[in-house]
């Protein structure tokens, strides 16, 4: 029985998961959690989470107040370990990738996101494989909804929505195969807000997986292809 997630809920209980998108190779593509556990302060936080974000779409994660999301999020490049449970990247576990190589490739970008000291454009290049190029950290501002003027603004004096969308963009220069946001316009007006959902979604266009946590029902609907709860199927709308 195919879903109307465009998962094949057969398949999966066999080990294998197939989305109605084309898919290359052999593995399930994209960041997929499958049956998640982890307790947190001696309490089961995370209790059989499911989650699957496929390449070239935008899935809204949504559940209320303190269900486990930032947790799960968390579990996706491995700040958290789960308890039970397993987590593919393009069908390879994140267990088996070294964490820093996960963390190129599954860009997080943090309920409350922390900024180092120095220059947007120090955070933006900080951890880079490869000198960051003017262009491309422009580039990343300009995604990001920033012109390229932040790059040598002081990132500590920031507003909360400069800072939602610096991070944004420090994630985007890693150019990740996944990005996952915690609340990402939680700090944003409106305007800001539906900039940073268009930006979301032409990264997806680029075969990005982009999965993002959030409270807004509206925005989740007009931005995300999928709007699933934490144990995965569709939230009614
Ligand atoms: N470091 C921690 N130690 C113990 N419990 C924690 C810790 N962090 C979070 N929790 C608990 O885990 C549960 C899930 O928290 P989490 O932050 O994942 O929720 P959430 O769905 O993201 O909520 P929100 O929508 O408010 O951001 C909450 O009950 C929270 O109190
Ligand atoms: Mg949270």
């Amino acid at each position: 029985m195919k879903s109307v997630l465009g998962i094949d809920w057969e398949s999966r209980r066999r080990g294998r998961l197939t989305y109605d998108r084309p898919v290359t190779g052999d593995g399930p593509r994209g960041l997929i959690a499958t049956d998640v556990w982890l307790a947190r302060g001696g309490r089961d936080v995370l209790r059989g989470a499911t989650l699957a974000v496929p390449p070239g779409a935008v899935t809204a994660l949504i559940a209320p107040s303190g269900a486990g999301k930032s947790t799960l999020l968390r579990c996706l490049n491995r700040l958290l370990e789960p308890d039970r449970g397993t987590i593919t990247l393009d069908g390879v576990d994140v267990r088996e990738l070294p964490p820093r190589e996960l963390r190129h490739r599954v860009g997080l970008v943090g309920q409350a996101p922390v900024m180092l000291d120095g220059s947007v454009r120090d955070n933006l290049a900080y951890g880079l494989r490869s000198p960051l190029t003017d262009d491309a950290a422009a580039a990343a501002l300009t995604a990001a909804g920033l012109d390229d003027t932040f790059a040598a603004r002081s990132a500590q004096e920031l507003s909360g929505g400069e800072r939602a969308r610096v991070a944004l963009a420090r994630a985007v220069v890693r150019r990740p195969a996944a990005l996952v946001l915690d609340e990402p316009t939680a700090a944003l007006d409106a305007d800001v807000a539906r900039q940073v959902g268009a930006t979301l979604r032409s990264l997806a266009a680029e075969g990005l997986a982009v999965c993002l946590a959030i409270h807004d029902v509206p925005f989740a609907r007009a931005v995300a292809d999928r709007v699933v709860g934490l144990d995965g199927l569709p939230v009614p709308s």
